[in-house]
């Protein structure tokens, strides 16, 4: 009784899902720490945050024994997760399929999600040419659906710093690989709007309020290719989701399946969920 309800005190405060990660194959510490010894700074006033953490992790077989350890969550989990830092070509490919291989073995996990927008990590893909960064990505998609088989159970989180050409980029590639079944719009941004990010520390990606209107637009990208191509994708949306009201503009906008957050938790902790749903 004791363990039952720490295990489902996230299903009683409103989660349908949670989502887990970013995972690495490999332990990683992350990015080092700022000359003021953080990677985290918080603006509340603009109930933003900019976040330098650079995918610090456990590796997948820790993370594993502790979801397994844990028992019974109550609900379904999705595995984030991207290569370790660091690792190019064959590697990072034997990256992902091992952190796949590990979870897909674990109760309660039933999708998983590849974070290619981490803006802290994995250089700068951005500068890659078009033919170069959609054949990286197929060759990644090609490698999860080895492991997780040809069923759509793998969503791509991709940044709101996207331009339309790699909005198109990335549903073309997609397109040709069964796995891939939703997006997930989006991961922080580069871009420290000073309106919101009072004293930009010059690194990390941006979260909350300062990420709300870019990963909007980014959705209605998605949600443009997806109908006028008649695609089966679903969209996942985040990105400062700190209302009912902005649930409601978000989920309007496309076929939308499902909201995530994490700044907005932060700031206005869990009666947010109880809100949502009232919505
Ligand atoms: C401290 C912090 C750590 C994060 N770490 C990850 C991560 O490891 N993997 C990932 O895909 N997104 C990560 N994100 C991005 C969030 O999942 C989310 O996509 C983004 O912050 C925008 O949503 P929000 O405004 O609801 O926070 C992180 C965000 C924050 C603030």
């Amino acid at each position: 009784m004791v363990r039952f309800l720490p295990n489902h005190l996230l299903k009683y405060l409103g989660f349908d899902r949670v989502v887990v990660g970013t995972v690495t194959a490999d332990p990683w510490e992350g990015n080092s720490k700022s000359k003021h010894g953080q990677r985290i700074w918080r603006y509340p006033a603009t109930k933003s945050m900019v976040n330098w953490l650079g995918l610090p992790g456990l590796g997948a077989e820790r993370v594993a024994d502790i979801l397994y350890g844990f028992g019974n969550h109550g609900v379904p989990i999705t595995i984030n997760f991207m290569s370790t830092p660091g690792k190019q070509g064959s590697e990072l490919l034997a990256d992902l399929q091992k952190t796949a291989r590990i979870t897909k073995e674990l109760p309660f996990v039933d999708a998983w999600q590849l974070n290619i927008s981490c803006p802290n990590t994995h250089g700068s893909s951005g500068q890659d040419s078009r033919r170069d960064y959609q054949k990286q990505l197929g060759a990644m998609f090609g490698a999860v659906e080895e492991v997780i088989g040809y069923v759509p159970r793998l969503e791509v989180k991709v940044s709101p710093d996207l331009d339309i050409k790699r909005v198109r980029d990335i549903v073309d590639v997609s397109s040709n690989h069964s796995v891939v079944s939703k997006f997930v719009i989006g991961n922080t941004t580069t871009e420290h709007d000073s309106d919101y990010i009072e004293f930009s520390p010059g690194v990390g990606g941006a979260s909350g309020d300062a990420v709300y209107n870019r990963s909007f637009a980014v959705q209605k990208m998605f949600a443009n290719e997806i109908e006028s191509r008649g695609l089966p994708h679903g969209l996942r949306v985040c990105g400062g989701i700190r209302s009912a009201q902005r649930a409601r503009q978000r989920v309007s906008y496309g076929p939308v399946k499902g909201i995530e957050f994490f700044t907005p938790l932060i700031y206005e902790g869990p009666k947010l969920l109880r809100e949502l749903r009232a919505a």
